[in-house]
């Protein structure tokens, strides 16, 4: 297998006491920013692929990109699925080469979000593919709801714990507060219930949504025990920055690598910086 299962990543980090950086890409200049910011920094790396980018570039073409991006680096580098929803996902990027995939059941029911979260670990696990599983549910920051609302959506510790047991899940991911997109206000997470998830499962934990969470945030989650700390609000808006400051710059520039390029360095510093936040500098 040419991309290293989360697993095998994971472990390492859970070891040392680091987290890896899982970054979201959807086509070829993300894909680059990403790698190149992980080969100047030495680091392990897992590139995140949504149901949405595998639709927008097409499933081919984020795999070839990523490969061959992954061989000129000659680094430990996972191809991973992110928040897969379906069977029929789950196993299309286990059979294009994914070396990871995540089965988010996080929506359903315990009981079927265990039911189905066990048997895409069944199935990955029969030819070496991580599987990352998720209990609890990531608020939106545009959700407007409670207190009491936003805690029963959190992780439960013994929960976690069943889930893990009962599935055979080779990650978790927890709902502490943390959410997609951008926080309105800095986000309340839970760390005393991550440090109770973390003392009742024994698999690596993954943060989701850590864009905009301050470094003393995640400095105290790695502290506590999170080994995978997904990141791509931030990487969006650098090259959103990038793109429309050039051109307001450079309104005469039609030359997409003209344009292109600059984004493609701001995507990288924002990676760069959240690799060595997460500890992993090195660790390749
Ligand atoms: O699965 C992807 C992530 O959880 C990214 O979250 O966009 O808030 O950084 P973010
Ligand atoms: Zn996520």
């Amino acid at each position: 297998m040419l991309f290293v299962p989360n697993k095998l990543l994971l472990e390492k980090a859970m070891a040392e006491g680091y987290a890896v950086g899982a970054f979201n890409t959807n086509n070829l200049e993300t894909t680059r920013a990403i790698v190149r910011a992980a080969r100047e920094l030495d680091s392990p790396l897992i590139l995140a692929t949504s149901e949405g980018a595998i639709n927008y570039a097409g499933i081919n073409n984020l795999k070839t990109m990523a490969e061959i991006a992954a061989q000129e680096s000659g680094l430990p580098i996972s191809l991973h699925l992110d928040h897969g929803t379906s069977l029929e996902i789950v196993m299309r990027c286990i059979r294009h080469g994914w070396s990871s995939v995540m089965y988010d059941g996080s929506k359903l029911p315990f009981e079927e979000n265990v039911a189905n979260t066990r048997q895409v670990v069944e199935l990955a696990h029969l030819v070496g593919v991580s599987v990352e599983g998720e209990l609890g549910r990531l608020v939106g920051v545009e959700d407007n709801i409670s207190v009491t609302e936003r805690e029963a959506a959190m992780t439960d510790p013994d929960q976690a714990q069943e889930f893990v047991k009962r599935t055979g899940v080779d990650a978790l991911a927890v709902a502490i507060g943390n959410a997609h997109g951008f926080y309105k206000g800095e986000p309340q997470l839970d760390f005393i219930r991550l440090e109770q998830i973390r003392a009742r499962v024994e698999v690596p934990l993954v943060l989701h949504g850590a864009s905009g969470i301050p470094d003393e945030g995640i400095r105290r989650a790695v502290k506590i025990g999170v080994d995978k700390i997904n990141i791509d609000t931030e990487v969006r808006a650098a090259f959103q920055k990038a793109v429309a400051s050039f051109l307001a710059e450079n309104p005469q520039v039609i030359d997409p690598r003209k344009i292109l390029g600059p984004a493609i360095k701001a995507m990288s510093e924002v990676v760069k910086s959240k690799i060595e936040l997460f500890g992993s500098v090195g660790k390749a």
